[in-house]
């Protein structure tokens, strides 16, 4: 019989699975090693997955969720049914070898935007995993005197990755240490439900028309001089927050051509 613990280490690429955390039914958190030798911009993904029953890994694009500073790497990760990775990914222990691909690549960075004030981001479901990164970077509020996380999903439960982390932000040892009494001032966090009653209700889209956002932050209208941007949700939905944008006078920006906002998929959705 093959040992089982030889075969594990013949993984190319391998991590070892340091923690999970089930937030929801349909969604969960972990933690991995980190190659020493890996260097990545915070809000950038890299492809992970697992060893396939034909030999042939099933890989999938993974936005890293912990800033370039941590010494593990942090995902946060939906459970689709059927998923072909998910479905095995969702049963992974501490212990456990993931594959990950160290080419860490994306348009969710900072360089990829113009100096500013203010920085959004903008989010649904999963996508809130590059930010998870990049509210974790000091280098973000060395850029920025202020950002705003809007967060949708359509239940309360479904915010509780974000919202303990946002949470947990203001007793983080290196920003705490940085920002101290003044980091609420700094981070404004706007969790919103869509299907459930919570506090804060709506569409991203439509409290970003309505002012509705600004008027309950007391920030002024967003306007291409202050404010930049990073989106990152369902197709739909990030078409549809990039015609709110360039209706307030922002451009879609890249690697090659820094900008007012940019945008990234959270997924890659069915017949796209
Ligand atoms: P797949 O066959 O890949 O997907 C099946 C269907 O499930 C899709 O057609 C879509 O309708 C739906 N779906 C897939 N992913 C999601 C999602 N995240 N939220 C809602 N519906 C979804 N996924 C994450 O969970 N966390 C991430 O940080 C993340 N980052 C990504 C970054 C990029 C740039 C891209 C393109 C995708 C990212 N994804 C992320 C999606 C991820 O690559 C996989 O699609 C997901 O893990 C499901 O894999 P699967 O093989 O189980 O199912
Ligand atoms: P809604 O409940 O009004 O559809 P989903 O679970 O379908 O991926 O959606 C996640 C969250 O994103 C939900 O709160 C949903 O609101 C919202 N959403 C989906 N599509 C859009 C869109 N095109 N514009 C703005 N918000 C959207």
């Amino acid at each position: 019989m093959p040992d089982a613990s030889a075969a594990k280490k013949t993984l190319p690429d391998a991590q070892t699975v340091t923690t999970v955390r089930h937030w929801t039914d349909s969604l969960f958190s972990f933690r991995v090693s980190r190659p020493a030798s890996l260097r990545f911009r915070s809000g950038e993904f890299v492809m992970i997955g697992l060893p396939g029953d034909n030999g042939k890994p099933i890989l999938r694009a993974y936005s890293i969720a912990s800033p370039n500073w941590d010494d593990e790497l942090e995902f946060y990760s939906i459970k689709v049914p059927d998923g072909p990775l998910t479905s095995r990914l969702q049963h992974i222990r501490p212990g456990d070898e993931i594959i990950m691909r160290p080419k860490p690549v994306g348009t969710l960075v900072l360089d990829a935007l113009l100096p500013g004030r203010r920085l959004w981001f903008l989010a649904t479901g999963t996508g809130i995993a590059p930010f998870a990164s990049l509210m974790r970077d000091p280098e973000t509020f060395e850029r920025y005197d202020q950002v705003v996380m809007m967060h949708t999903c359509r239940t309360a439960e479904e915010l509780t990755y974000g919202r303990e982390l946002v949470e947990n932000l203001a007793h983080d040892p290196l920003l705490g240490e940085l920002y101290g009494a003044d980091f609420a001032k700094r981070l404004l966090y706007y969790p919103t439900t869509t299907r459930e009653e919570s506090p804060l209700m709506g569409r991203i889209t439509d409290n970003l028309v309505s002012g509705k956002v600004n008027a309950d932050l007391n920030l002024p209208p967003i306007s291409a001089e202050t404010d930049r941007a990073m989106i990152c949700g369902s197709l739909a939905f990030n078409q549809d927050v990039k015609k709110v944008l360039e209706d307030f006078g922002l451009r879609e920006g890249a690697n090659s051509e820094p900008r007012e906002f940019v945008v990234e998929k959270a997924f890659v959705g069915d017949g796209i």
